[in-house]
C-alpha cells in the first residue's frame, strides 16, 4: 500500500508553488499540443471535418488563460489553508500514462471510422448491454465502447487530462472545499461515523481526492460501469485509508436507505444525461441525504453564467459525441433543485467548470 508523502514537511512553500505551476503548464502545454496533432490527423482522414469547430477569439482564449490561472491560484491557496495536502496538487497516474498513452493514438483510427459511418452507439460483440438505461449506450466523445470496456476505463482519466489540458484534477478538488465545510455542520458526529458518496464516480479520481482531503470519512462510489468500478478499485487501493465501497448501480435509483450521507458529490455527470435523468438523479440524491446534509455538483459551465465562452460550449459537442450537452448548458439545475426541496443553493464558476452546493434542510 502506497502511503501519500507529506511534501509541506520538507520542501519550501515558494519552491513547492513554482513546482506546481511548472507541472500545470506541463500538462497545459501537452494537452494543446496533442489536440492539435489530433484534430489535423482526423482533418487528413476525414476533410469533411474541417472547419467543423468555430475559432475563438483572441480574447476568448486570453479569458481561458485567466480562468486557468484563477484555477490555479485557487487550488494552490486551498492546499495551503489544509483543506488538502499540498501532495494531491502531483497526484497523477503516471504509470498509467506510460502504459496506456500510446493506445490513445491508436484507438484514433476506430474513432475516425465510426465518425464517417455515423455511428454513435456501436460496441464490441463481446459487451452485455443488457440492463443499461437506452441514453448510456452511446460512444461518449466518440470512446470506443462507450463506457462499458476495460480499455476505455485506461483511457479515461489521460483523455479528461488531456481534454482540459491539464486542468481537470484542479477543476474536481473545488468540490473539496464545500463538502469539507458542509461536512464540518455535524458538530455532534465523528469522522468515522460520516458518510459521503460520489455519484458517478467513474475511476474513483474524485474519491481519490475526497480520501486525501478527510481521511477517516466512510466513502461510497456508485457508477454504472463495472469496467470504471473495476479500475476505480485497483486505483483506490493504491492509496492508504479505509477502501471506498463501490456499488454498480443507477444514479437515478441509488441502492441506500433515505437520509443514509451526510455529503454527496457528482462530477462532471450531469451533462451526460437527459433532463429527466437529471432530475431523477437529483431527487434522489436528496432522498439519500441527511436533513443537514450537503451536495456537490460539478460540470461544464452554462451559458447563463458564462456567455462570452458560448462559441466554446458549442463547439464541444460538435467535436465529441456529446447527445446531452447541448440541453445541459441551459438547464436550469439550480429549479431543479429547488424542485427536489433542496435549500441554500450557492453557485461558483471555476476553469471550465460550474459548481452548485446546496443542502437539505434540518427540519
Ligand atoms: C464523464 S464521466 C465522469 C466520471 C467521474 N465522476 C470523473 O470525475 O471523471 C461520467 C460517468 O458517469 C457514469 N454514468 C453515466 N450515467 C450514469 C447513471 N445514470 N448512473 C450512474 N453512473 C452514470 C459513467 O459510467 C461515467 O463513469
Amino acid at each position: 500500500m502506497q502511503s501519500t508523502p507529506n511534501i509541506d514537511q520538507f520542501v519550501p512553500e515558494s519552491l513547492t508553488k513554482f513546482a506546481y505551476q511548472t507541472f500545470q503548464e506541463g500538462k497545459k502545454v501537452f494537452g494543446f499540443v496533442h489536440k492539435n496533432l489530433s484534430n489535423q490527423l482526423t482533418e487528413m482522414a476525414i476533410p469533411e471535418r474541417k472547419g467543423i469547430a468555430k475559432p475563438l477569439t483572441p480574447e476568448t482564449l486570453n479569458l481561458l488563460q485567466q480562468r486557468l490561472a484563477k484555477l490555479e491560484e485557487t487550488d494552490w491557496q486551498d492546499a495551503q489553508t489544509g483543506v488538502y495536502p499540498a501532495s494531491l496538487l502531483f497526484d497523477n497516474p503516471w504509470s498509467d500514462f506510460f502504459r496506456y498513452y500510446p493506445e490513445v493514438w491508436l484507438d484514433l483510427a476506430k474513432i475516425w471510422q465510426r465518425v464517417q459511418k455515423k455511428e454513435y452507439q456501436k460496441f464490441d460483440t463481446t459487451i452485455d448491454k443488457e440492463g443499461y438505461p437506452n441514453y448510456y449506450l452511446q460512444n461518449f466523445h466518440y470512446q470506443t465502447d462507450g463506457y462499458l470496456s476495460d480499455m476505455s476505463a485506461n483511457l479515461y482519466d489521460l483523455q479528461v487530462e488531456i481534454l482540459f489540458n491539464g486542468s481537470a484534477d484542479a477543476m474536481r478538488r473545488r468540490i473539496l472545499a464545500p463538502l469539507k465545510q458542509g461536512l464540518a455542520k455535524f458538530t455532534d458526529v465523528s469522522a468515522k461515523q460520516m458518510r459521503v458518496l460520489d455519484v458517478a464516480c467513474g475511476t474513483g479520481r474524485t474519491l481519490r481526492m475526497i480520501r486525501a482531503s478527510l481521511p477517516k470519512v466512510s466513502l461510497f462510489g456508485i457508477d454504472l460501469s463495472p469496467a470504471y468500478l473495476r479500475k476505480a478499485n485497483q486505483l483506490l487501493s493504491e492509496i492508504s485509508g479505509e477502501l471506498p465501497q463501490l456499488l454498480q448501480a443507477n444514479g437515478e435509483e441509488l441502492p441506500y436507505l433515505d437520509n443514509y450521507f451526510h455529503g454527496i458529490s457528482s462530477v462532471f455527470l450531469f451533462h451526460e444525461l437527459p433532463a429527466n435523468a437529471r432530475q431523477q438523479v437529483i431527487e434522489e440524491c436528496f432522498r439519500v441525504l441527511q436533513p443537514g446534509g450537503t451536495l456537490v455538483i460539478c460540470d461544464s459551465i452554462q451559458v447563463t453564467d458564462s456567455p462570452e465562452l458560448q462559441t466554446m460550449m458549442e463547439n464541444f459537442p460538435a467535436i465529441y459525441h456529446e447527445p446531452y450537452y447541448r440541453n445541459y448548458t441551459t438547464d436550469n439545475i439550480g429549479d431543479r433543485l429547488e424542485k427536489a426541496g433542496f435549500v441554500d443553493i450557492d453557485i461558483q464558476n471555476h476553469g471550465f467548470s460550474k459548481y452548485w452546493i446546496t443542502c437539505k434542510p434540518v427540519a
